[in-house]
């Protein structure tokens, strides 16, 4: 099994300068700069994971047959990389990104990638490019981007025959540009993300191509998001375009819908259900209604509403909005929704004791 020290390295010529570095990391916004290398990785039913390689950052060449172009068999990860004070370099519960990108690649019928490889491939490329981790102000972090996709050249429709895995480096300030300002979600009617059975447990790109059209919809509509309900009953919620949702209720009570097949089990989820309970909240995974939610907030049980995941950390929600009404759920970040953020960002940015070992030092 390769080392990160058995990574083949071949380093950019064209390295961006270290001043141009300096502006980007100032301001990175989110997804809009790469880094100066990626690792890349490629797979045979024959051969396995081989060819394991950090090399300068650029395109790949992909064959118009390639089956991901047709048949969109692919999945993805997300996770940041963090500078703490003394200048070491953490990521954030790699090891659960790694098992849930193995349940991805079951479900979309792509190879294994052992947790191992996974990690250390994070890692050779970190270590590499460790002057892109912005100093941890402003939320900032390197965002890591893992994703795996078949590459084989072939139109029939079945599992491909050879697949790449690659990571990108990218740094990233807050998702929502307003950052802890509350964002405003649009109720998506018509269109869902997700059905039973389906892959919507899978982060896929399949689910986030499906989740565009409701999006744009959200974004016609002066909202920043958007939510989907169940696709069976157009009922229950499920999740955002690309995260999670809490309720806040006012008896300490903090409500995740609970995993039903279709919903992604998020890192950051996950870790606030964990931090909520540390923190003296009740937390609980159950089914909430889109009915829930509007009487809720309107009888005044539900206090505070927030989106959660690595990408938006955790980030209140101020609007529901549908075609033909509005719900105001708080103009700024509501007292609990802000204790759990910062707890969250110090365990990150190791600011306060990693009680429960979620960090793994890179750098
Ligand atoms: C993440 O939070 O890492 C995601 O993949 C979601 C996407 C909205 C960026």
């Amino acid at each position: 099994m390769a080392k990160p020290t058995d990574f083949a390295i071949e380093r950019t010529a064209s390295a961006v300068s270290a001043q141009r570095r300096a502006d980007i990391l100032g301001d990175p916004g989110f997804g809009r700069y790469f880094t100066d290398h990626m690792c890349v990785m490629e797979w045979t039913p024959e051969k396995g994971w081989y060819a394991a390689r950090i090399k300068p950052y650029g395109p790949f060449s992909v064959d118009p047959a390639s089956s991901v172009l047709h048949y969109a068999q692919e999945i993805f990860e997300g996770l940041k990389a963090y500078r703490h004070a003394d200048g070491s370099v953490w990521t954030f519960r790699p090891e659960v990104n790694a098992a849930r990108f193995q349940q991805s690649a079951a479900r979309m019928a792509l190879p294994h990638l052992p947790e191992d490889l996974f990690l250390q491939a994070i890692e050779a490329l970190v270590r590499t490019d460790s002057d892109w981790v912005p100093e941890g102000g402003g939320e900032r972090s390197l965002y890591l981007r893992p994703f795996m996709f078949a590459s084989e050249v072939f139109l029939g429709v079945r599992p491909s025959k050879h697949v790449t895995f690659a990571v990108i480096a990218s740094p990233a300030g807050p998702y929502f540009p307003g950052g802890l300002e509350p964002v405003s979600i649009w109720l998506s009617e018509e269109f869902t993300r997700a059905a039973p059975g389906g892959t919507g447990a899978a982060k896929c790109g399949g689910n986030y191509a499906a989740s565009l059209i409701a999006q744009a919809e959200a974004i016609d509509n002066g909202c920043d998001q958007v939510v989907f309900l169940d696709a069976a009953n157009k009922h229950d919620i499920e999740e955002l375009g690309g995260m999670n949702i809490f309720f806040v209720h006012g008896d300490g009570t903090i409500v995740t819908p609970r995993l039903n097949g279709s919903i992604l089990e998020g890192v950051t989820r996950a870790s606030v259900l964990a931090l909520a309970e540390e923190l003296g909240y009740r937390a609980e995974e159950r089914s909430v209604s889109i009915e829930q939610w509007r009487e809720g907030v309107v009888s005044g049980d539900i206090e505070e509403v927030f989106a959660c995941g690595t990408a938006a950390v955790v980030t209140p929600v101020g609007l529901l909005k549908w075609r033909g009404g509005q719900l105001s759920c708080g103009d700024e970040s509501g007292k609990v929704t802000t204790t759990i953020r910062e707890r969250l960002l110090d365990v990150q940015y190791g600011r306060v004791d990693d009680a429960h070992g979620w960090l793994h030092r890179l750098v």
